[in-house]
């Protein structure tokens, strides 16, 4: 899929893995949207990218405002691309130091924010690719992203292993339920890249965390989740598939 004059929507886009998204697929041409919260540097982001790219400000848990930002990035240019990169963690453990059971609504909240409103990205982004016509066999392609605890989470990130294991299996039955309609669906699934949550940890901390990392033996810059999410694109026989990128990374237990 070839995105120049055609339009993308990335969620998350203000920040880390999403703001590396935006920046390379303005560079290759397309127009962009950024979808992410209200309080979210956004508009800055934007307002330096200049007439390309658009913030609308959205929860990706909220039909409507994600609706809109589909809508908005259809009217741009026809919606070729989803990258979507909003989520973020949330620490619970299943008892407390006191033997209380862990919070369910806490364990329901970062599930929906991070699987729920992943459901509801790619299905909404599917319903705008489904208006377009097709391009060389294909109408769009949607990218989720998950992480290495889908399969080695660590103590504490219960909600958020559980989401993002739910977005390895919603993978492949996406991509066979949205074959028919020539759309492409590919999950990446990160190690630790330096991103704003780690840049806050002290430059040691940060410097083990790197080390941790068989090869290359440093964390993820995000120009290189976002190089992937460029050739998932353009490459048509990726589908249905969840790529890990982490330097063989396999966390083990802490
Ligand atoms: N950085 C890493 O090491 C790493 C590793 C594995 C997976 N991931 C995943 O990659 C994705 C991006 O992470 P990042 O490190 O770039 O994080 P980040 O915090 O730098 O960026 C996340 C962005 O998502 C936005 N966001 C959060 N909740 C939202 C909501 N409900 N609606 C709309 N936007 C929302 C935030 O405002 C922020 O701009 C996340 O899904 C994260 O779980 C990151």
């Amino acid at each position: 899929m070839d995105v120049r004059e055609n339009s993308v929507v990335v969620t998350g886009g203000a920040s880390g893995l999403g703001q590396a998204s935006v920046r390379k697929f303005i560079a290759l041409g397309a127009y962009v949207v950024i979808a992410d919260l209200p309080g979210s540097a956004g508009q800055e982001l934007a307002d330096e990218l200049g007439e390309r790219a658009r913030f609308v400000a959205a929860d990706v848990t909220d039909e409507s405002q994600m609706r809109r930002v589909f809508e908005v990035a259809g009217e741009l240019a026809p919606l070729r691309v989803c990258v979507h990169c909003a989520g973020r963690g949330g620490a619970l453990r299943i008892l407390d130091k006191e033997g209380n059971a862990g919070s369910l609504q806490h364990y329901e909240d970062i599930v929906s924010l991070n699987l729920v409103g992943s459901f509801n990205v790619l299905r909404l982004a599917a319903e705008q690719f489904a208006k377009t016509e097709p391009v060389n066999g294909e109408r769009g392609v949607c990218i989720l992203t998950s992480s290495v605890a889908a399969w080695e989470g660590q103590i504490g990130q219960i909600p958020y292993a559980s989401a993002k294991a739910g977005i390895v299996g919603m993978t492949l039955v996406a991509a066979r339920d949205l074959a028919s309609r020539l759309i492409r669906v590919c999950t990446i699934a990160p190690g630790i890249f330096d991103t704003p949550i780690i840049s806050r940890l002290p430059e040691q901390v940060k410097e083990s965390l790197g080390k941790s990392v068989p090869h290359p033996a440093r964390l993820g810059d995000p120009k290189e989740y976002a190089a992937l999410a460029a050739h998932i694109v353009e490459n048509q026989m990726l589908n249905g598939e969840t790529i890990r990128l982490d330097g063989a990374i396999r966390m083990g237990p802490r």
